[in-house]
């Protein structure tokens, strides 16, 4: 590892050999030592008791009886609270912070600014989270200079919540205000480009773009626009910083990664690793967000170790705003088709957003070159900065936008060759990764087309716009491929059995809300051999085996692959106790040839000769076994690793008033081995209801005179609501994969949303005959 990777932790390291969103196809790091899990699929194909079951979420009935606790939840004696003030300039300085009335209020505690701080780090690389893009991450109460309208200057701590929040009122601020700017269009033509085939840069380009464009039978050009988007979980971002006395903190932050705060924390303040400790047992959404460390979790520790006593920071919904967001993106997508519907070529452009001080992008612009047949490509992405906070991950990363553009293309490409949609993709498909040209472990996106076709009933499809009805309503219909990565990174997984039969599963990763719970519950007793309720799991505290934040859709693979690997080694523990046993029917058996199942060691050969898992523990005298296994992945392997799907929508449109309605949407997903069909439905269903507001409701606007978030709350900001979300098939088509991991498992948080809006806005058009490039599609758009 070059000084570089490994500044930028285990996360970044193993990422950068992921192939799009998270990093590039070419990574010229060869230097990840990687041991890959080697598969035992005789193994595991007969003990699927609970994998792939509709299970319900074993933490279920916690949330719902709000017996679950999050972030702002924890209460401790003598706890105190902060409210954050912020900065109504995008750019500039503060020339006075007046806290004098808000101390007089009565249970305000104390103030804490820039100027009378407690000691932070002073360079960059202490600020560095796992998942930091390159540049010089935001100090919250640092200096005296404003990055973003929205920055936190100050925060007022009282006795009581409201109090901090009112006194925060009366915090009075001066500026020196500079000239800001915050529109991306006003900056386009300043865009910086980024470097081909560097991390997170745009892919090399292949054979003669250029000369095959201008040789093609018909060229389709467009430009593509997603506005600046925000996640807007539910739970609002909180941290509570209980203070254990002798500089000791517990803190309960709400994030994605509990190890990627403990570092950080440990780098802004100087900390070692035993004296903080950070927890997230539930999550109430985090889309992204919650990846690196936001402010909340500084400033409630700032304040507990300069008050030494508990302090709580939650943000309120308007600062909800001022944390990352999904950049904007201006894309360019050009097109070369031959006359028999084939690719000739694809150019894609792509220009996003960042802040002035760091650079965040992902892999926009290589999805187009990825997933269908063209032998020539070409890519190129500039970053515009503005005065903005820094824009970050949010679902799908990358490919919810870039997709967009690239199958909004492909339906326009169509349309021009008077094809349908779908048999465009299927002469365009691809059986192998264009960007790296190996195969994939797996590709089932054709049963994907067929059985989303069917479901939707696309056949019946009359392929003029405008051509099919429903009352005063135009019906269109309108399809789009999804595509994502399936990821997996470096995890360990501890396993504690008891000889009662009740295992411990443990793990430090998070569950963001995606079901991490359940899954591991499943997995783990599968491999174990054990009824699901003799499992409990823990996860979402630092002190825990190591994990990646979750994100990336890796969770799922990642951990139950290491779930495989320790109920593994406690199968060998326990195959060696009965062993020992008199007259031991296993005496003979190697360990491969042993399955743990129904509380028993079992020999594959013969099902008789089996004992007990609490026999074995008797005869041993061990009333527990305590195994932890780390697993790693091989990432540059022959194979390419993707999950896929096609998404097909049905909108009506009131021809009147321009109103659109998506009354159906069928999603047809391959994704390897389907852990839980319930929570993975739910998984896909969240998706496609992301699409929805993406193509019509989602947009983040921003007052350009005052650099400052106009619609910040959920009123304004429109996300989907029940009345907006009408039928929503799920599919999943069998992808078996033998080759991507022990299990055969691939993600599926992010898919989802993939080719959503796409889908969407190609339906418009089927409805309307109006071709609307930027999103969200509102109805001034269609009357327009
Ligand atoms: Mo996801 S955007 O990696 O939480």
């Amino acid at each position: 590892m070059t000084s570089d990777m490994s500044r930028r932790g285990v996360l970044q390291g193993a990422v950068a050999l992921g192939t799009l969103g998270y990093g590039p196809a070419h990574a010229d790091d060869a230097r990840h030592a990687a041991v890959a899990v080697q598969p035992d699929n005789r193994v595991r194909k007969s003990m699927t008791a609970y994998i792939g079951t509709p299970t319900s979420r074993i933490d279920g009935r916690a949330k719902v009886t709000g017996a679950a606790k999050y972030a702002a939840e924890f209460n401790v004696p003598g706890l105190a609270y902060g409210s954050i003030v912020a900065s109504t300039i995008a750019k500039g300085r503060i020339v006075r912070i007046d806290a004098s009335e808000a101390l007089r209020v009565e249970g305000v505690v104390d103030v804490l600014t820039h100027q009378n701080r407690p000691r932070l780090a002073d360079n960059d690389s202490a600020y560095h989270d796992d998942v930091a893009p390159d540049g010089s991450p935001f100090r919250p109460l640092y200096d005296e200079r404003i990055l973003f309208n929205g920055q936190p200057i100050a925060l007022v701590v009282a006795e009581d919540a409201d109090i901090a929040r009112f006194a925060a009122s009366l915090v009075r601020v001066d500026y020196h205000e500079e000239a800001h700017v915050t529109d991306v269009h006003r900056r386009r033509d300043e865009a910086v480009p980024l470097e081909l085939g560097k991390m997170f840069g745009p892919p090399q380009p292949r054979g003669t773009p250029e000369a095959a464009l201008a040789a093609a039978e018909l060229r389709h050009a467009g430009e593509y626009y997603v506005p600046i988007e925000h996640h807007n979980p539910m739970e609002l971002y909180a941290a509570t910083a209980v203070w254990e006395g002798g500089g000791k903190l517990t803190v309960y932050d709400k994030t994605q990664g509990v190890q990627n705060v403990q570092r950080y924390l440990c780098g802004v303040f100087d900390m070692k690793p035993d004296d903080v400790r950070v927890m997230s047992p539930f999550m109430g959404g985090g889309f992204g967000s919650g990846l690196r460390p936001q402010y909340e979790v500084v400033l409630a520790v700032l304040a507990a170790r300069a008050l030494e006593r508990s302090v709580r920071v939650v943000l309120t919904r308007q600062q909800m705003y001022g944390i990352g967001y999904r950049p904007a993106m201006i894309q360019r997508i050009e097109l070369g088709a031959n006359s028999d519907g084939t690719l000739a070529a694809i150019t894609h452009d792509a220009i996003t957003v960042t802040s002035q001080y760091e650079d965040f992008h992902r892999q926009e612009t290589g999805w187009s070159g990825l997933l269908y047949k063209s032998a020539n490509a070409k890519y190129a992405h500039g970053l515009v900065k503005l005065d903005l906070p820094t824009s970050c991950d949010m679902r799908a990363p990358s490919a919810a936008t870039g997709v967009f553009a690239l199958e909004s293309a492909m339906d326009e490409l169509a349309v021009a060759l008077k094809l349908d949609p779908l048999e465009l993709r299927l002469r365009c498909y691809s059986d192998r990764d264009q960007t790296t040209d190996r195969p994939y472990s797996s590709k089932n996106l054709r049963d994907c087309y067929r059985r989303g076709a069917d479901a939707f009933g696309w056949a019946r499809r009359n392929p003029e716009p405008r051509s099919m009805r429903d009352g005063t309503e135009l019906v269109g219909w309108g399809m789009a491929t999804g595509v994502w990565e399936a990821l997996q990174m470096s995890i360990a997984v501890r396993i504690v059995l008891s000889a009662n039969g009740h295992a411990e599963v443990s793990c430090a990763t998070s569950d963001i809300g995606t079901g991490t719970y359940t899954i591991m519950a499943q997995v783990a007793a599968d491999m174990l051999g054990l009824p699901l309720d003799n499992i409990s799991i823990k996860l979402g505290d630092s002190t825990l085996p190591q994990s990646p934040v979750e994100g990336g859709s890796w969770i799922a693979a990642s951990v139950s692959n290491g779930i495989a690997a320790t109920a593994e080694a406690v199968r060998n523990d326990l195959l060696r106790l009965a062993k020992r046993m008199p007259n031991s029917p296993l005496a003979d058996a190697a360990p491969d040839e042993v399955a743990l199942e129904d509380g028993k060691l079992v020999s594959r050969r013969d099902a008789l000769r089996a004992v007990s898992i609490a026999n074995a523990m008797r005869h041993g005298g061990a009333d527990r076994i305590e195994k932890e296994e780390a697993i790693t992945f091989a990432h540059e392997g022959p194979y390419a690793h993707n999950v896929h799907s096609a998404i097909f929508a049905e909108v009506k449109v009131d021809e009147q008033l321009g109103v659109i309605r998506v009354t159906r949407v069928v999603n047809a997903v391959a994704a390897g081995r389907i852990l839980n069909t319930k929570t993975a439905s739910s998984q896909i269903m969240g998706g496609v209801v992301w699409g929805i507001g993406m193509a019509l409701h989602e947009e983040t606007l921003v007052d350009h005179h005052f650099g400052r978030v106009m619609n910040a709350n959920i009123a304004e900001y429109h996300v989907p609501v029940n009345a907006d979300v009408h039928d929503i098939k799920v599919i999943f088509v069998d992808e078996p994969d033998d080759i991507i991991n022990p299990l055969g498992i691939k993600g599926l948080g992010e898919i989802g949303i993939v080719g959503v809006a796409a889908a969407i806005a190609n339906a418009v058009y089927h409805a309307t005959g109006k071709r609307v490039r930027d999103l969200p599609i509102t109805l001034d758009k269609l009357l327009g």
